[in-house]
C-alpha cells in the first residue's frame, strides 16, 4: 500500500515565511549582540516542531527552547542538531540521556542536582540554566543559600557546566508594569549571588521583548511573537513592528443538502430550520480540536461567513449556508478567504481564552502542511506516518 499525505478533507496551512519573517523582525529590533530564543514547545504551539525550529534557526535564533525532555529528543530524532534548552523539570534519572543528546537542562534545586548526580556518572558535559523565581511562582530557586549550592555542585563537577541564568515574567504582556519592574528588579539583585556570570542571561518572553527590548539583557525567548500572534490584546496596539500570523486552518464541504421548516440538525436536535435552508457539513470535529463551545460561532464559506449549526459532534459540525455551494467548497476555520478573515485572536475571544491556547488545541489527527514561497515543502501527518 503506497500513502499519499492525507487522506481528509481538512488541514493546517503553516507559512513557514511568516515565521522566518517574524523571527528576522525581533532579531533586527534587538541590538546585534542579543540573542533569539526560538520557543518550540507543545510542537511549536500546534504548529509543527522540526518545521518551526528549522526556519526559527535559519532566521538568526541561536537557541531552542522547549517544555519537556521528550520534546527535545523528537527534534534530535528530526535531525536538529542545534543547542536545545528544557525549561521544565527533567527527572534526575535522565541526565545520562540529556548529556548523550547535548541537551541544555535548567536547575533549581540542589537537591536534585545533588542526586541526578550521585546517581547517574556523567562521562560528557552537560550543560545547565539555573532558572530564578523572581515572582511567577512557578519554577526556579529564590533563596541566596539554594543558589550558592546550586553554583558551587556544577563547579565541582568536571563535566557540568552553568551556561545561562533566567527568570520568567508573570505581567509583561499587562499595560500595569508595576509587577514587572518588581520582577525586574528582584532579578537584578539575585544575579549577585552570582560570582561568575555565564555567558547567557534571559528574562524575557515575546511581550518583554517586544516592550522592554532594554530590559531582556542578552537573549529573548521568543514563542507567540514567532507565531505572528500578540502577548495579548491589551498590548496589541503598541507593537513595534507587524506580526505576520503563520496559522490557518482549512477543510471542504463533504455534503451540502436543503433542509425544509422545522427539519433538525444534529445530536440532541437542538437546532430547528426557521424555513427552506441550505445545510453543509464539514469533516472537523471536537476530536480535531473545534470544540463544542465553538457552536454558533462562524466559518468562511466561499468569501462568507456562515453560521455553525446544532451541536458539534467529535468528527464533523453542519453550517447554514447561504446557497447551494458545492461539495468541495473550501471552509476556512482560521484564516483568511478574498476580504473577510477568521483569525486566531477571535477564535481565543469567542472561547473566553487566549491565543496561545487554539492553535495548541488543534489536534494531531489534523495533518499541518507547511508552506515556503507558496509551495508546499512538507506535510506532516501523524495518523498516517509516526511523525
Ligand atoms: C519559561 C518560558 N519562557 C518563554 C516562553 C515564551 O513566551 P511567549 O510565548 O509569551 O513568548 C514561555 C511560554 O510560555 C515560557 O514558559
Amino acid at each position: 500500500m503506497e500513502l499519499s499525505a492525507f487522506y481528509r478533507d481538512t488541514w493546517v496551512e503553516v507559512n513557514l515565511d511568516h515565521i522566518y519573517t517574524n523571527v528576522r523582525s525581533m532579531k533586527n529590533f534587538l541590538s546585534p549582540d542579543e540573542e533569539v530564543i526560538a520557543v518550540v514547545k507543545a510542537n511549536a504551539y500546534g504548529h509543527g516542531d522540526a518545521q518551526v525550529a528549522k526556519v526559527a534557526l535559519e532566521a538568526g535564533a541561536s537557541l531552542l527552547a522547549v517544555a519537556f525532555l521528550d520534546e527535545a529528543l523528537s527534534l534530535r530524532q528530526q535531525g536538529i542538531v542545534e543547542p536545545i534548552l528544557v525549561l521544565g523539570a527533567v527527572r534526575s534519572e535522565d541526565i545520562k540521556l540529556a548529556a548523550e543528546q547535548n541537551i541544555i537542562l535548567t536547575v533549581f534545586r540542589a537537591d536534585w542536582l545533588e542526586t541526578a548526580l550521585r546517581d547517574n556518572e556523567l562521562d560528557r558535559p552537560l550543560s545547565f540554566h539555573i532558572k530564578l523565581d523572581t515572582g511567577m511562582g512557578r519554577l526556579g530557586a529564590k533563596e541566596a543559600d539554594e543558589v550558592s549550592k546550586l553554583i558551587s555542585i556544577l563547579a565541582e563537577n568536571e563535566w557540568c557546566e552553568l551556561a545561562g541564568i533566567y527568570t520568567h515574567f508573570a505581567t509583561a504582556d499587562e499595560v500595569g508594569t508595576d509587577y514587572f519592574q518588581y520582577q525586574y528588579e528582584k532579578f537584578l539583585e539575585m544575579l549577585k549571588w552570582f560570582p561568575i556570570l555565564p555567558p547567557l542571561i534571559h528574562c524575557g518572553n515575546s511581550a518583554t521583548g517586544l516592550r522592554f527590548p532594554d530590559k531582556i539583557f542578552n537573549a529573548v525567548r521568543l514563542g507567540i511573537a514567532m507565531y505572528g500572534l500578540t502577548p495579548s490584546l491589551e498590548i496589541k496596539d503598541e507593537l513595534p513592528y507587524a506580526l505576520n500570523e503563520a496559522f490557518s486552518l482549512h477543510s471542504r464541504l463533504v455534503h451540502v443538502k436543503k433542509i425544509s421548516k422545522g427539519e433538525k440538525v444534529s445530536y440532541g436536535a437542538t437546532y430547528t430550520a426557521k424555513g427552506e435552508e441550505w445545510i453543509g457539513t464539514v469533516p472537523v470535529g471536537y476530536a480535531d480540536g473545534w470544540i463544542r463551545k465553538l457552536q454558533g460561532t462562524e466559518v468562511l464559506v466561499n468569501g462568507v461567513r456562515c453560521p455553525i449549526v446544532g451541536r458539534i459532534c467529535m468528527d464533523q459540525f453542519m453550517v447554514k449556508l447561504p446557497e447551494a455551494f458545492p461539495i468541495g467548497t473550501k471552509v476556512t476555520l482560521i484564516g483568511k478567504q478574498d476580504e473577510e478573515s477568521i483569525m486566531i485572536d477571535e477564535v481565543a475571544k469567542t472561547l473566553d481564552t487566549i491565543n496561545y491556547e487554539v492553535p495548541c488545541t488543534i489536534s494531531y489527527r489534523v495533518p499541518r502542511i507547511f508552506l515556503r514561497k507558496e509551495s508546499i515543502i512538507e506535510v506532516r501527518n501523524p495518523v498516517l506516518f509516526n511523525q
